[in-house]
């Protein structure tokens, strides 16, 4: 699936979202522990690096250095957030390092550089589709590099378009780990628990899969700090926030945490239709 539910409506007045990544950065922020002056923010920013905007309006700028990264699949996209409004300003200031770096962020995460001591990093990975299997390898592959540490945070999104998820199909492999998790019988996970949980599920599989190792310095888990469900396209999606926690033992078991809908307006009726009337009082 691409960006065909995303494209019409630009960053900006994508107002759900905006209050959604408000929200979900003050909670990073609470648990961000002290003293962590450097942040390294990853993300897939598209064409305008809005949401490091959305970061900053969080984070004092005056208190603290970043390094923000944005992956971008597509060319000429990149080449817009390299020259876009927020890139321009904020470069003004010093103390945000922007780098714009074209590529698959599954396969180029090496560009982010060695780990330096002292140095905090939020990855917000914003992807367009449904959060699935294949998507696991980028964690994975954090982990397995040490990018990824105890006390960073991972935000990850997920479109929960019905044509997918409402499929028997969706997940079906996993019943059996749905199952062993949340400690529920198969019979009773439905649809919407599927919808809920499933990347609770594939990121605590992943993080299981790779921090347990002989090799491995420490046990990392992740512990759900948020989970929103937005909708200001025309479907809606879905919000996780991870902190990254040393453990002494791997976790044995997940709870099954309800979506936060924000801002709690009722759901449109035709599920992949919504007219995008932002104002219709005006
Ligand atoms: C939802 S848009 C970004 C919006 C931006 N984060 C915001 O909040 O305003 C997601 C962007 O990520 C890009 N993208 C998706 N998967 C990616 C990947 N694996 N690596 C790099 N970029 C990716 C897409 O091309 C798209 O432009």
């Amino acid at each position: 699936m691409s960006n065909q539910y995303h494209d019409t409506l630009q960053p900006p007045y994508r107002i759900q979202k905006r209050l959604v990544l408000n929200q979900c950065f003050r909670s990073v922020k609470k648990q961000l522990k002290p003293g962590a002056d450097l942040i390294s923010y990853v993300t897939f920013g598209g064409a305008e690096l809005y949401d490091l905007m959305d970061l900053l309006a969080v984070f004092d700028l005056r208190k603290r250095k970043f390094l923000a990264f944005s992956f971008e699949l597509e060319e000429d996209l990149a080449q817009k957030a390299n020259n876009c409004v927020v890139a321009k300003a904020l470069r003004l200031t010093k103390r945000v390092h922007i780098s714009v770096i074209q590529g698959d962020f599954a396969i180029d995460f090496g560009k982010l550089g060695e780990r330096q001591a002292g140095q905090n990093f939020i990855f917000f990975l914003d992807y367009t589709e449904c959060f699935a299997q294949r998507h696991q390898g980028a964690i994975e592959s954090l982990l397995k590099f040490n990018l990824l540490r105890a006390g960073d945070f991972l935000i990850i999104t997920s479109c929960l378009v019905p044509r997918v998820m409402h499929q028997p199909t969706f997940m079906e492999d996993k019943l059996n780990l749905f199952s062993d998790y949340f400690h529920v019988d198969e019979g009773d996970i439905d649809t919407q628990f599927k919808v809920r949980n499933h990347v609770d599920l594939l990121v605590g599989q992943a993080f299981l899969r790779n921090t347990g190792g002989v090799h491995a310095s420490e046990k990392l888990s992740p512990a759900l700090i948020e989970k929103y469900k937005y909708r200001d396209t025309n479907v809606p999606m879905g919000l996780w926030a991870f902190a990254v926690q040393k453990v002494e033992r791997e976790i044995t078991g997940l709870n099954d945490h309800p979506f936060d809908e924000f801002p709690w307006i009722p759901a449109p009726e035709a599920e992949e239709t919504l007219p995008l009337n932002l104002f219709p009082d005006l």
